[in-house]
């Protein structure tokens, strides 16, 4: 067995579909998502959370038929914690060999305030709900929205009554990205320690990003007993989006020796996924966005070119191939030096002499201060330049 398999798994649960596609305009259509469900699928997600079927009759159509031709993926429908909500849910996810039922509340004094229901009333209300999720369905998640914000005894109050009622994934939401990493790995410390049955049950960790910490702070959540991470493709969603599940993924891999942890994540499919997604959202990804941005395996400088070109390790901690990027892109500009010049030409098919490099250089060199970026064409066009001086 390898040393990888002795690792504790954490799930990918990817929200795209249901959190990605509440960021404000990046509706996506019905064939779209089926698309985008079969990717996932074939990447290795663990749990495709599909939509909010209750939401729209376009949302509910999405599910179900996400749900009926999902291979190996579990297919998960959100439901607020109303009766007619879960079993419309119920109703679209049914079809799928691995159905999952995602039923939530806001528990923290601000949503409490907005349902008008006290403490007790909404005690009640989970107990109701989750039972009747389970009743219907053996994999039910739940979620205490706005859970960083909520109180912390009541929070395990809350947390113990969803365990009782049947509830098989307790999901943890920093709803408005208000945590940090240490607080977020002590809130699942402490419920693991101090909630009945919380060692029976996943812990899932839903971060958002509103200060930038997202990543950091799921990462943190699974060092200290998480074992689901909600993420999203490119970080897609509401406000400054989701988890990105490309950063936890390839987090969980390259720095594996201090987080030994492994997902069902084939790597491979990650750069296909973040176009398709960008493309269909209409969102697009920014140039230097970790893992998955234009720039992110992309060298200008001249000492980087060259080390890259030496040794690729000296400047990235990852391959391009991992992530499904055919190769480093050595970006052509006034920062780059001869040996990425050379090697370059070499791939639009010129052997430079020393001598001929000397003077492609100095012409290069001058129009890369007139361009901020030298294309393969402006090469091309500057070694035909030099056939006509010669
Ligand atoms: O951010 C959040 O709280 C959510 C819940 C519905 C899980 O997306
Ligand atoms: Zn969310």
């Amino acid at each position: 067995m390898s040393e990888s398999s002795h690792q504790d798994r954490v799930l990918i649960f990817d929200t795209t579909l249901r959190d990605g596609e509440q960021s404000p305009g990046a509706t996506m259509t019905h064939d779209e998502k089926l698309e985008i469900a079969a990717m996932l699928d074939e990447m290795g997600v663990d749990i495709i959370e599909a939509g909010f079927p209750i939401a729209s009759e376009g949302d509910f159509e999405a599910v179900r038929d996400i749900a009926k031709l999902s291979k190996n993926a579990v297919i998960c429908g959100l439901a607020r914690a109303q009766l007619p909500d879960i079993d419309r849910a119920w109703e679209a996810v049914q079809h799928a060999a691995r159905p999952r039922i995602h039923t939530f509340i806001g528990t923290s004094p601000l949503h409490r305030d907005i349902t008008a229901l006290t403490q007790d009333e909404m005690v009640e209300r989970i107990e109701a709900t989750v039972a009747h999720a389970r009743n219907l369905c053996d994999d039910v998640q739940w979620s205490p929205m706005d859970a960083t914000r909520t109180e912390r005894d009541y929070l395990c109050r809350v947390v113990e009554t969803a365990i009782r009622a049947g509830a098989t994934t307790i999901n943890i939401p920093d709803t408005v990205g208000y945590t940090a990493p240490r607080e977020s790995a002590k809130l699942i410390e402490m419920l693991l320690e101090r909630v009945p049955g919380a060692d029976e049950i996943i812990f899932a960790t839903h971060c958002h990003n509103d200060l930038g910490m997202a990543t950091a702070n799921a990462l943190a959540a699974v060092e200290a007993g998480a074992r689901q991470i909600e993420c999203t493709i490119n970080g897609l969603g509401e406000r400054a989006g989701n988890t990105a599940l490309e950063e936890v993924v390839m987090a969980l891999k390259v720095r594996n020796d201090i987080m030994p942890f492994r997902t069902g994540i084939d790597t491979t499919r990650i750069m296909g996924l973040s176009r398709k997604v960008a493309t269909v959202s209409g969102f697009p990804v920014q140039f230097n966005k970790a893992i998955v941005g234009k720039n992110a395996f992309a060298h200008e400088s001249g000492i980087h070119q060259d080390g890259v070109l030496k040794n690729a390790e000296t400047f990235e901690i990852m391959r391009p191939a991992d992530i499904g990027l055919n190769a480093t892109n050595l970006v052509m500009g006034k920062h780059s030096g001869r040996a990425a010049l050379r090697s370059k030409m070499k791939e639009l098919g010129f052997d430079l002499g020393d001598n001929q490099l000397k003077d492609v250089f100095v012409r290069f060199k001058a129009l890369a201060d007139r361009k901020k970026e030298v294309y393969d064409d402006d090469l091309l066009a500057l070694m035909r330049d030099s056939d006509l001086d010669a």
